[in-house]
C-alpha cells in the first residue's frame, strides 16, 4: 500500500478537509462555538428566572445563528480559496471519494435545516411582544405598560405595527434596525413624535380583527369626575355616544360613518402632530367628492402637505397605549374607591403632589413626603390618617410612574387622545365649509371666551342626558346605583 494512500475513517477524512486551511478551520471552530453557546444558552433560558429575559433571547435568536451562519459561510469558502491545497488532499483519499461528497452533502443539508429552524425561531422571537417591548426596554417602556393595562393586552406588537407577509417585515427589521442604532447612540427623539407617520394602515392592522362595517349603534357612557373642593364633591357626565357604523341596508351614521366603505374622508394637515387641518374632502364610491376648506382657505390648489386618507387611527391613537392626564386618572381611582374622599381636599393635594417634578427614582418617597407635608398641622399629623395617607401616598405613585418618563420626555398629556373632543374639534369646529358656503362640516362654533357654543350640533354625535349634575336622576332610568 502506498503511504498517501492509508484508508482512513469518514470522520478522520472529514477532519483533514476541515482543517485543510485556516479560513475553513475557523469557519469549523465558530459553527462548533455557536452550537454549544446556543445549546448552554436554550438550557439557561429553561431554567427561568434572569435567563429567561429579553438579553438570553437575543443572544440565542440572533447573535448566535449570526455567528453559525459565518461559520458555515467560511467553510466552502476556504475550501474554494485553497482549492489547489484541497485537491491534493482529495487526492491523497482517492479509495473512497465517493463517501467523502456523500458526507458534505447530509452535513450540509443538515446545516440549511439548523439555520432554517434557528432563523425560524429568530423570526418569531423578532415578533413577539417580549422581543419589541423589552429588547430596548428603556425605550419601550412605557409603550409596554401601557400596552398591558389595555384592551388589547392579548394582541402582539406587531399585529398592529408591523403589515402582514415577507414586505412588512423586512421593512419593518430595517425600520428596527435604524431604532436600535438610534438606542444605541441615545440619538432618537424625545417624546418619540406622534403621530407615528410610518403606522402600517388601519386596514392591514385593526380591521383584521375589527369590522369597519360593524353595526354599534349608541353606547352609554357614564363618566365620574370629582372636584378640588374639600369635601372631593363629585358631578358625573352621562352620555349616550351615537357610535353608530352601516346598517344592514348599506346605509351609515353616526361616529363610525368615517370608516363606512361607501365614502373616505381625506384631508391635508399643515403641521406634522396633524393638528391644525385647514382642508378636507369628501369622496364618495361614485366618485363624487366635496371639498370643505377653513375660512380664507381656497379649495385649489389644496394645501401643501400629505393627503391623509382618515381610518381608524385618526380617532383611536391610543387603542394600544393610553396615557392619563392627572385629573383623569385621579376620577378613575376616587370613582372605584381606590382613594377614599372623606380626607379633605385629597384631590386638590394629590394634583399638587402629581404635578411636581420628579425623576422616576425620587417620585415614590417625594409624593409621599409632599402629602405628609400638606396635612402634617402644628403637631406632626394625625396617628388615625397617617396609615391612611400612606396608602394613598402608594396609589399616587403609581398613577405617577404609569404616565411619566422623564427621560424620554414624556409627560402628563404628551400624547393625547383624538377620540376626545381634542381630535374631533379639528374638523367639527362649525367652520369648514364648501366653497359656495352652503356646505359645512357641523360642529359647535366657539362663543368668545372660546367655549364651545352649545347647539343641535351636539346632539350629532352623543346625547348629553346629564352634565356637571352631583346626582343624576337619570342613572336611576337605568338602574345604575351611584
Ligand atoms: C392595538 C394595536 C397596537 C398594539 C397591540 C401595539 N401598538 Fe404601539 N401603537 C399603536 C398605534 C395606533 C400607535 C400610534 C399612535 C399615534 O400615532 O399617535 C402606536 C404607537 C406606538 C409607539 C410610538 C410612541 C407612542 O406612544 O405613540 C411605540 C414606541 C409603540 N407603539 C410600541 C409598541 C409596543 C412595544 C407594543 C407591544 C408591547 C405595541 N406598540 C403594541 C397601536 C398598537
Ligand atoms: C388581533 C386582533 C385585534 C387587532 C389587530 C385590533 N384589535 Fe381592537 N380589540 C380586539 C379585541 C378582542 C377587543 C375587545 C377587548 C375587550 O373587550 O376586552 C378590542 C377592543 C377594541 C376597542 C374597544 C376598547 C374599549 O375600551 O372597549 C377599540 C376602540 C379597538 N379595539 C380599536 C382597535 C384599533 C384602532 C386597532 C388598530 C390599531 C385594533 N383595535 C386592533 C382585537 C383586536
Ligand atoms: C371619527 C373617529 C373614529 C373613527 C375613524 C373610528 N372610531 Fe371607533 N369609536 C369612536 C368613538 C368616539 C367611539 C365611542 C367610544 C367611546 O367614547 O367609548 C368609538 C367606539 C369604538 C369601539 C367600541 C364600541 C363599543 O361599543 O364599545 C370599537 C371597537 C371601535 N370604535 C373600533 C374602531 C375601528 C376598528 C375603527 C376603524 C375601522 C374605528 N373605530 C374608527 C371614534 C372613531
Ligand atoms: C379629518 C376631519 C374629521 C375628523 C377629525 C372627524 N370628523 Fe366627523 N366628519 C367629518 C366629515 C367631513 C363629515 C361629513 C360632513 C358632515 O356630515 O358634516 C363627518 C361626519 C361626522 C358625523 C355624521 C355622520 C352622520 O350621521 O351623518 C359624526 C357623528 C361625526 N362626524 C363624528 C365625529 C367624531 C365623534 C369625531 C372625533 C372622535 C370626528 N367626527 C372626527 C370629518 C371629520
Ligand atoms: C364631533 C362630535 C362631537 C361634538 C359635535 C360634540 N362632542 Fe362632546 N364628546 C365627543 C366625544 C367623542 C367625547 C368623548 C367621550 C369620552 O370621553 O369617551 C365627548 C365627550 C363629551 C362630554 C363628556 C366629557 C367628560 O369627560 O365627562 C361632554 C359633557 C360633552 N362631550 C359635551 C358636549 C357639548 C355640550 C357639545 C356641544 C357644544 C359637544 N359635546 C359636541 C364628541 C363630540
Amino acid at each position: 500500500m502506498e503511504p498517501n494512500q492509508e484508508p482512513v475513517g469518514a470522520f478522520l477524512r472529514l477532519h483533514r478537509l476541515l482543517r485543510s486551511n485556516w479560513i475553513t478551520s475557523t469557519g469549523t471552530a465558530l459553527m462548533t462555538l455557536a452550537v454549544f453557546g446556543l445549546v448552554t444558552l436554550v438550557g439557561m433560558h429553561m431554567m427561568g428566572g434572569v435567563w429567561a429575559g429579553p438579553y438570553v433571547g437575543l443572544v440565542t435568536t440572533l447573535v448566535a445563528p449570526a455567528v453559525f451562519v459565518l461559520g458555515l459561510a467560511m467553510v466552502p469558502a476556504g475550501l474554494f480559496l485553497y482549492r489547489k491545497r484541497l485537491a491534493e488532499r482529495v487526492a491523497q483519499l482517492s479509495d473512497r471519494p465517493m463517501s467523502l461528497a456523500r458526507a458534505v452533502v447530509v452535513l450540509t443539508a443538515v446545516n440549511f435545516a439548523a439555520v432554517g429552524t434557528v432563523g425560524y425561531g429568530g423570526v418569531h422571537y423578532m415578533s413577539s411582544v417580549e422581543f419589541c417591548g423589552k429588547a430596548c426596554h428603556s425605550v419601550m417602556q412605557p409603550e409596554y405598560e401601557s400596552f398591558l393595562r389595555s384592551p388589547h393586552q392579548r394582541v402582539d406588537c406587531v399585529k398592529c405595527h408591523v403589515a402582514p407577509g415577507a414586505q412588512g417585515f423586512v421593512e419593518a427589521k430595517l425600520n428596527g434596525t435604524k431604532q436600535l442604532l438610534g438606542v444605541i447612540t441615545g440619538d432618537y427623539q424625545r417624546p418619540i413624535p406622534t403621530p407615528v407617520h410610518n403606522l402600517v394602515a388601519a386596514e392591514h392592522t385593526c380591521e383584521q380583527c375589527h369590522w369597519p362595517e360593524k353595526y354599534l349603534g349608541t353606547k352609554l357612557k357614564v363618566k365620574a369626575h370629582f372636584r378640588e373642593d374639600e369635601k372631593v364633591s363629585g358631578y358625573t357626565n352621562v352620555l349616550l355616544m351615537r357610535t353608530g357604523g352601516t346598517r344592514p341596508d348599506g346605509s351609515s351614521e353616526g361616529i363610525h360613518w368615517h370608516v363606512h366603505p361607501d365614502a373616505t374622508v381625506e384631508y391635508v394637515a399643515t403641521d406634522a402632530a396633524r393638528t391644525q387641518i385647514p382642508w378636507l374632502r369628501v369622496v364618495r364610491k361614485d366618485g363624487t367628492q366635496q371639498v370643505y376648506t377653513k375660512p380664507g382657505v381656497p379649495a385649489e390648489p389644496r394645501p401643501a402637505g400629505e393627503l391623509r386618507t382618515m381610518d381608524c387611527n385618526d380617532c383611536h391613537n391610543r387603542s394600544a397605549h393610553a396615557f392619563e392626564l392627572p385629573g383623569d386618572a385621579l376620577d378613575v381611582a376616587f370613582a372605584n374607591a381606590m382613594l377614599p374622599r372623606d380626607i379633605p381636599f385629597l384631590k386638590q393635594r394629590a394634583m399638587a403632589a402629581l404635578q411636581a417634578v420628579w425623576t422616576r427614582e425620587e417620585a415614590p418617597e417625594g409624593i409621599r413626603k409632599h402629602l405628609m407635608q400638606a396635612y402634617a398641622g402644628q403637631g406632626g399629623i394625625d396617628a388615625q390618617l397617617q396609615p391612611r395617607l400612606e396608602q394613598v401616598a402608594k396609589e399616587l405613585a403609581a398613577i405617577w410612574l404609569r404616565n411619566n418618563w422623564p427621560e424620554r420626555k414624556l409627560g402628563w398629556n404628551s400624547y393625547p387622545d383624538l377620540a376626545t373632543h381634542v381630535g374631533c374639534f379639528r374638523c367639527h369646529d362649525g367652520e369648514h365649509a364648501t366653497a359656495d358656503g352652503k356646505g359645512v362640516v357641523f360642529g359647535p362654533k366657539r362663543m368668545s371666551d372660546g367655549a364651545p357654543l352649545r347647539d343641535g350640533s351636539c346632539n350629532r354625535c352623543h346625547t348629553v342626558l346629564s352634565e356637571n349634575e352631583e346626582d343624576p336622576a337619570v342613572l336611576d332610568a337605568f338602574g345604575l346605583t351611584r
